[in-house]
């Protein structure tokens, strides 16, 4: 029995797929490769000595899917297919919409004509919106202020009423805080396709040269240093956190959601020096205004209580690593995979 990852080869997928890999599961990759590479899954394959197929699927090719399921014994399904940014979402909602809900649709489809019971599906703390208070909790309201995040809370909403009308399905709803880092190895990373909208990737830019400085968005929050505070949490963290999703799965039924995050805050401000530690030198920034459409929270961390205390998910990496580990694999890979 194999485990189905949609979205593979991308960002979390692939270190999620070393993840699985490296504790005995089998697994079956699809990706579109839209926003990513298959050199991705070659590397995975380097990493854990392990051969497993991969399929060049897009979600709304049903035919194209339901082969992937006729071919192989699916037990469960981690879902990371889906277009992912939000600047992106806000100028093409349409196509973000379409891709992102109606493939969601098709893979639980064909996971009801095969009698597949079980998904992880990779949701984000964007849901959430703009709290108003912090550590945000699951059972806070949600409150999409952009499409991409909509699409999260749909996906949402229709994983839960699939699991109601079919009280034998599992699925765990995984809300990611900001996702950082790369493999220890340097052979897996981030690669944001363009100019990086996200602040680690962009920092990591400007260390190498690509980019001659931050440009910091506003620090005029009311924060201790007017910088906005986010939870940053480590890649690895993420992907272990995906196969103790998948355990839960195995000994539960019903739709959970769980915050996946370190339960702490740090400043853009804080977050560069971090870098200029792993680079061992200044880098330059400017404070710039605030981002347009007042997209950004002040602050914004989580409680982390129910994954440690149902997934047993507590984040083993801090910024530094976070920092360090973004910085090898850009240093390491300059022009990306
Ligand atoms: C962090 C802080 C920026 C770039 C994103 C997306 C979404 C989600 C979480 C998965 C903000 C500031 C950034 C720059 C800056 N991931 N910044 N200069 O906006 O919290 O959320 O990640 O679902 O992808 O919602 O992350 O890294 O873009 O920004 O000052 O060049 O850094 O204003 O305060 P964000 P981010």
């Amino acid at each position: 029995m194999a485990i189905l990852v949609t979205g593979g080869a991308g960002y979390i997928g692939s270190h999620t797929c070393v993840e699985l890999l490296n504790q005995g599961y089998d697994i079956v990759v699809v990706d579109n490769y839209s926003n990513s590479k298959p050199a991705a899954l070659e590397r995975v394959k380097k990493l854990t000595g392990k051969d497993f197929p991969a399929y060049t699927v897009d979600l709304l090719d049903r035919d194209g899917l339901s082969r992937v399921f006729a071919e192989n014994q699916i037990d469960a399904v981690i879902h990371f297919a889906g277009l992912k940014a939000v600047g992106e979402s806000v100028t093409i909602p349409l196509r973000y919409y379409h891709n992102n809900i109606t493939g969601t649709l098709v893979l639980c489809d064909l996971m009801d004509e095969y009698g597949v019971k079980k998904m992880a599906f990779s949701s984000s703390a964007t849901v959430y919106g703009l709290p108003e208070r912090v550590p945000v909790v699951e059972d806070f309201t949600l409150d999409a202020i952009n499409p991409y995040g909509a699409t999260k809370v749909f996906i949402e909403r229709i994983l839960t009423d699939w699991q109601v009308s079919q009280p034998d399905i599992s699925v765990a709803l995984l809300r990611y805080c900001n996702p950082v880092g790369g493999h220890p190895s340097a052979l897996l990373g981030e690669e944001p396709s363009g100019i990086p909208n996200n602040l680690t990737p962009y920092i990591a830019r400007v260390a190498s040269g690509k980019f001659e400085k931050l440009t910091v968005n506003g620090d005029d929050y009311p924060t201790p240093d007017g910088t906005c505070i986010r939870d940053y949490v480590h890649v690895m963290d993420l992907a272990a956190g995906h196969v103790s999703a998948l355990k839960w799965l195995d000994s539960h039924t019903g739709t959970e959601a769980f915050n996946l995050g370190t339960g702490k805050g740090y400043s853009v401000l804080e977050v560069l020096r971090a870098f200029e530690k792993a680079v061992d030198r200044e880098l330059p920034y400017v404070i710039g205004p605030r981002r347009p459409g007042n997209a950004d929270s002040p602050e914004f961390y989580a409680d982390t209580t129910k994954a440690r205390e149902q997934l047993g998910f507590v984040a083993q990496y801090g910024i530094d690593e976070m920092c360090r580990d973004t910085w090898a694999f850009v240093r390491e890979n300059p022009n990306g995979i």
